[in-house]
């Protein structure tokens, strides 16, 4: 469960966190018609800050337009209602789970007649795949479950019913032993973890599996796209192979949840020598200084609470 805050913001009011509820009979409660974000506040030297809030708000939009799903709010008005919920429950740094959904109606496939009702939540959320992966890295499985593809369903959308995938992978990573799971495409090729983009550096080089690849196209791969090329390292979106993780110097997964999580095995195999590579901690330290220090360059990704 979730550490409880005080409100949450639901259809248009603020809740006490016990209020919070749903019928049974949601359309999205059973079949998975639901589409939501994952964002972080931080507390920078200039006070608390979302990270960028409008990438992600634009991104919940996108999902919800993909599964005709209405929300009767501007971007701007909906990043000014997240803003508001980070305010209201007086935290300085917390994750942000805004979610939409076909609520009660039709019982049928076709939600389209269902209303959409709209959540924001947040809460304290420290390192997603632990402190000890974060600082010392992740222990990962291939997944034997494919990663759904575009042919599927549209990878472009975060939408709760595409998580099952997500979470069968998790699943039989944990039972496994290991951290986190990675999942290929239906090619065979690298696609991303079960909530993580994933990188691989091999002489000097930084490489991450394109859009086709069936991935999320994640903010934290974005920004950290940015930050490299700012440090100087050239970047490459490209089609990766399993040999290629095992044979990597260095491997890591970002996400808004995971920030920048490194990767030290994969199969039993050591990545490089098995800790924390030199490429992944400077990225890592810049990651955490640009979302803590709100220097100019990088302020465009801060909205402030
Ligand atoms: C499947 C999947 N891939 C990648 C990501 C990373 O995306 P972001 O950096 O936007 O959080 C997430 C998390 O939202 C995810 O769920």
């Amino acid at each position: 469960m979730p550490e409880k805050t005080k409100k949450i913001w639901m259809n248009g009011k603020f809740v006490d966190w016990d209020e919070a509820k749903v019928h049974v009979l949601v359309h999205g409660l059973h079949y998975g018609s639901g589409v939501f974000e994952g964002i972080r506040c931080y507390k920078t030297v200039k006070g608390p800050a979302v990270f960028r809030l409008r990438e992600h708000v634009k991104r919940f939009f996108s999902s919800a337009k993909i599964y005709f799903m209405e929300i009767p709010y501007s971007l701007d008005e909906f990043m000014e209602i997240i803003k508001e919920t980070v305010r209201v429950n007086e935290l300085e740094e917390c994750y942000i789970r805004p979610l939409a959904f076909k609520g009660l109606g039709g019982m049928s496939l076709d939600p389209s007649s269902n209303p959409t009702e709209v959540i924001v939540a947040v809460w304290p959320w420290g390192a997603y795949l632990g402190e000890e992966a974060f600082e010392k890295g992740a222990t990962c499985t291939i997944s034997s479950w494919v990663r759904i593809s575009n042919a599927m369903l549209p990878m472009e959308a975060k939408a709760s019913g595409q998580y099952l995938n997500s979470i069968l992978a998790s699943m039989e990573a944990h039972r496994r032993g290991f951290t986190e799971a990675i999942m290929l495409d239906s090619r065979g090729l690298v696609s991303e973890g079960t909530g993580e983009n994933i990188f691989v550096v091999a002489n000097e080089v930084i490489y991450t599996p394109p859009l086709e690849a069936s991935i999320l196209h994640g903010v934290t791969r974005d920004s950290v796209i940015e930050i490299a090329e700012n440090l100087g390292f050239n970047v490459v979106e490209k089609n990766l192979t399993r040999s290629e993780l095992f044979t990597a110097d260095e491997v890591f997964f970002t996400g808004t949840a995971a920030e920048i999580t490194p990767i030290v095995e994969i199969d039993h195999r050591k990545v490089g020598n098995g800790k924390v590579g030199e490429v992944t901690k400077k990225l890592r330290n810049e990651f955490l200084r640009v979302i803590r220090e709100a220097d100019e360059k990088y302020r465009k990704w801060l909205a402030f609470v």
